[in-house]
């Protein structure tokens, strides 16, 4: 397998870019859009009412990144530039790209040097909210600040007021305001990953000053994007009914009403929500924390009606649901049956992996490997050459993936280059069979997926807490 990559890696340098035709060209793209990222180090004020400034490293100056917004069917050609003082790479996270626009370094590219410069060239072929970030040493440079907001609208987008894109994060700030650079601590691999000590929202800190402006009887839509390294968001919007139209930017058939005590949203994931703001005028309300009691939990903005009357005495009555994409749907009956089971961490029994070809117990190994987690018995590093794929499927295979956690530990997993329909947690069948790309499985729970194999390529699995998928949590499904 690792000599395979290898020679693909290096016909892949020498050609440079331009050897990345994307797959199923042949639907000729309404537009191609190009844009330059540029990632850098610059200092922000995350707090505009103080003046202190904090260093990040993010995309074209801006924190987060800049808002990259689609049509579906568009082509985009991106070009990073890199002016980091490490390698970098870029991953479109949800994106059904080509593999080799995919982003992962080692793995579809060799990552981008200092200096040097990438393009990703692919068609954007499903509408929904997205986002994008490093997948090199993801496990600082996300935290640090590199990620952003990419939108795909729907050729028949549900009909709304306000379109807002929140992206959730938080960062770790010692008394001067930056960031504290203790990235990569095996503690935090192995147990919860490293959290930052202040909540943000679009890139500053949260709180009541952070605004959704509307207008008594409008139509929002918010998209909620979760950028954080390892942060789980629970939030509750106070005095509105909203319906979860989109889950990780896949429309649902039915619209869902959010739950009263709260969504949670664990790294990597999306949410669509609509509301109809029909309070009076000049009202604001609360999106907060919720699951803790009203005291201690965070603001992290609110939704503030502006003194102008209504713009309609009662809520639109036109369909709030999010038209699906063309996903192939798997066919459960004739679907193959794999297994991956999760172990290890700081918690719980103790946990025998093969570490590079012996068996080792990874509790005594953890500090000197920087291993903490096992996928089917293998500890691995991220992108490692060496790496055995967890699953060889073949184009077109319908496949049912049973992920048994036996870990202590919550872990959002994520699979790169498809969606799946989250069938079953427990046992026990969930009615909505939503399309996901990124699923929270709980502690010692086991989770059932399903989905069709049809993007050709070596595809990452991992845990989206960016700390457990440097230490063990990453692994790839190959599809050919
Ligand atoms: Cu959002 Cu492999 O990542
Ligand atoms: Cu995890």
């Amino acid at each position: 397998m690792h000599v395979r990559r290898r020679q693909f890696l290096q016909s892949a340098a020498a050609l440079g870019a331009a050897f990345a035709l994307p797959a199923g060209a042949a639907v000729p793209a309404r537009k191609e859009s190009r844009i330059e990222l540029i990632p850098s180090e610059f200092k922000v004020a995350l707090d505009p009412a103080s003046p202190k400034k904090t260093s990040v490293w993010s995309f074209n100056e801006t924190f987060p990144g800049p808002v990259l917004r689609f049509r579906r069917g568009d082509r985009a050609h991106i070009t990073v530039r890199n002016q980091l003082p490490q390698e970098t790479t870029v991953h479109w996270h949800g994106l059904r790209v080509p593999n080799a626009m995919d982003g992962v370094p080692g793995v579809t590219q060799l990552p981008i040097a200092a200096g040097g410069r990438f393009d990703y060239r692919f068609d954007l072929p499903d509408s929904g909210t997205f986002w994008y970030h490093p997948h090199q040493a993801s496990f600082e440079q996300v935290p640090r600040g590199l990620y952003g907001a990419l939108i795909v609208e729907e050729d028949k987008a549900p009909k709304v007021d306000r379109d807002e894109v929140w992206v959730l994060s938080d960062i770790k700030l010692d008394e001067q305001m930056q960031q504290v650079e203790d990235y990569g601590r095996i503690l935090d691999f192995a147990n919860e990953g490293r959290r930052g000590n202040q909540l943000l929202v679009n890139g500053l800190v949260a709180g009541p000053e952070r605004k959704i402006a509307v207008r008594s009887g409008e139509r929002l839509r918010l998209r909620l994007i979760n950028a954080a390294s390892a942060r789980f968001f629970k939030l509750s919007l106070e005095g509105h009914a909203a319906s979860i139209v989109a889950w990780d930017g896949q429309g649902l058939a039915t619209p869902q009403p959010m739950p009263a005590d709260g969504i949670t949203l664990g790294p990597g994931m999306r949410v669509d929500l609509i509301l109809d703001c029909m309070e009076k005028p000049g009202s604001r309300f609360e999106v907060r924390e919720a699951g803790r009691p009203k005291a201690s939990a965070t603001v992290l903005g609110v939704i503030d009606y502006s003194t102008q009357p209504p713009v309609r005495g009662k809520a639109l009555a036109t369909s709030i649901v999010v038209p699906p994409n063309a996903i192939p749907e798997p066919n459960l009956d004739k679907a193959s049956d794999h297994y991956i089971m999760f172990q290890g961490g700081m918690r719980g029994a103790p946990t025998i992996g093969m570490i590079d070809g012996k068996p080792s117990r990874i509790q005594d190994i953890m500090a000197k490997q920087g291993l903490a987690w096992t996928m089917n018995y293998n500890a691995q590093h991220e992108h490692a050459l060496m790496h055995e794929p967890l699953l060889n499927l073949s184009r077109g295979e319908h496949v049912i993936l049973h992920m048994v956690n036996e870990t202590d530990f919550i872990h959002p997993m994520h699979l790169h280059g498809h969606f799946f329909r989250l069938l079953a947690v427990n046992g026990i069948a969930n009615p909505q069979r939503e399309w996901r790309d990124t699923v929270i499985m709980g502690a010692r729970q086991t989770m059932d997926v399903a989905f069709v194999a049809e993007n050709p390529g070596e595809w990452m699995y991992h845990c989206h807490i960016l700390d457990h998928a440097a230490g063990g949590m990453m692994g790839t499904i190959v599809v050919e």
